[in-house]
């Protein structure tokens, strides 16, 4: 097997491994992929200012958000369905983010239900949550979050409805449902043994997770990806945040904000944090990237919340990257699904100390010891 030395080769490794309709499912993004494309390439763009002669020895990634120390300034930020790549997926990834000593976000769409994560877990995680047309759904998700000890909710606002995914189409996962689709599925499971042994076989992959107990007996892929599509509420307003506000004492962030105004109208109605985020490229294709977006949101709102950013992130330089742009903290998307894909929790633990020795390496050679010296001065310009 190849070993793996960056999130990049983890992609290859899970493309070898995963059936094709779950591998551009997650390599994939919405319409041309053109502001998937943008979030990489304008944040590789940003160029760290080396510094020398400093006295590195003592170099500390250690953050505290919310209350709470991490290990570094990452979480493992909310993928749906993270269950299918591997057995019971969401478990196997909280565990590698426990060992890391960093956040495990669990998505409202997930394959493993919030119960069975918070029963595997040792440490509290967090929640995220769509905005579903059910409103009785939510509820119960947000009393099941509060009753397990979530330790944050993030508030998913940038999937009103669904962007249109090419590849899921050509792959077989959207618009051929019934026998077809599940035949197409089948036969790229069946050129990927290892998956589907290892998932399809023993990882119950027709238990899906939070929506279960809604589908009943109807519980099969398709069914889940129908829910999903007919569910999240177009009529979604600035209310809504002021509803889950009122419903949710804890650390509360929204994801999912592009624009100063609305990142200043969050922080208004007192949201504790922010996602800068794109949602990694896979709903409005066309919008600026993150890394272009962060720098006026953080000016607008420094200080008054705490400011999280994905999209692009696929190395510790990333993140180094990201924080000098004005984030506190990075969520890892595609990097740490491609990373479960590859070869489950053990090559995430692997894949996130890769990010712990190349932030150290950003760390020290722009001469700074603490991660709060990563801002606009450890830039060139
Ligand atoms: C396969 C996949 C599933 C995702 N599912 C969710 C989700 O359920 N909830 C959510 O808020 N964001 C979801 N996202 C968006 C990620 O949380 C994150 O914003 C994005 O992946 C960051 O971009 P990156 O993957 O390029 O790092 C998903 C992303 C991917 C790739």
């Amino acid at each position: 097997m190849k070993i793996a030395a960056s999130a990049s080769d983890y992609r290859d490794l899970a493309q070898r491994r995963l059936p094709r309709f779950l591998f551009e499912y997650v390599d994939g993004g919405s319409y041309d992929e053109v502001t998937m494309r943008r979030n990489r390439a304008d944040l590789r763009r940003i160029a760290l200012r080396q510094r020398v002669l400093r006295d590195v020895s003592d170099v500390d990634l250690g953050v505290e958000i919310f209350g709470r120390r991490q290990a570094m300034p990452i979480a493992l930020g909310p993928i749906g369905l993270a269950g299918l790549l591997a057995r019971r997926g969401e478990r196997q990834a909280l565990a590698a983010a426990e060992s890391a000593g960093i956040p495990f976000c669990l998505s409202t769409v997930s394959a493993c239900s919030l119960g069975e994560v918070a029963n595997a877990a040792s440490t509290p995680f967090w929640f995220q949550l769509y905005m579903m047309r059910d409103r009785g759904f939510v509820d119960a998700l947000l009393a099941e979050a509060r009753e397990r000890g979530c330790s944050a909710l993030v508030f998913t606002v940038d999937m009103p409805l669904p962007g249109s995914r090419y590849r899921d189409y050509r792959s077989g996962l959207a618009g051929t449902p019934g026998l077809r689709g599940a035949a197409r599925r089948f036969g790229q499971a069946m050129l990927r043994p290892d998956w589907a042994i290892d998932v399809g076989l023993m990882g119950r992959p027709h238990s899906l997770g939070n929506v279960a107990p809604l589908l009943g007996r109807k519980s099969g892929l398709d069914d889940f990806m129908a829910w999903m599509r007919s569910n999240f509420d177009p009529g979604i307003t600035w209310r809504d945040l002021e509803y889950i506000r009122g419903a949710w004492t804890g650390p509360l962030v929204v994801k999912g904000i592009l624009d100063a105004e609305d990142a200043l109208a969050a922080a208004a109605i007192g949201a504790d944090g922010i996602v800068v985020s794109n949602h990694g490229g896979r709903q409005l294709d066309g919008v600026p990237s993150t890394a272009e977006a962060l720098p006026a949101i953080a000016r607008a709102v420094e200080g008054r919340l705490r400011i999280f950013a994905d999209g692009g992130v696929r190395s510790g330089l990333d993140v180094a990257r990201m924080l000098c742009l004005g984030a506190d903290c990075v969520l890892l998307g595609r990097a740490w699904a491609y990373a479960l894909g590859a070869g489950g929790g053990a090559a995430v633990r692997h894949m996130l100390s890769l990010f712990e020795a190349a932030l150290r390496v950003a760390l020290s050679l722009t001469g700074v010891t603490r991660i709060s010296g990563l801002d606009h001065d450890a830039l060139v310009g």
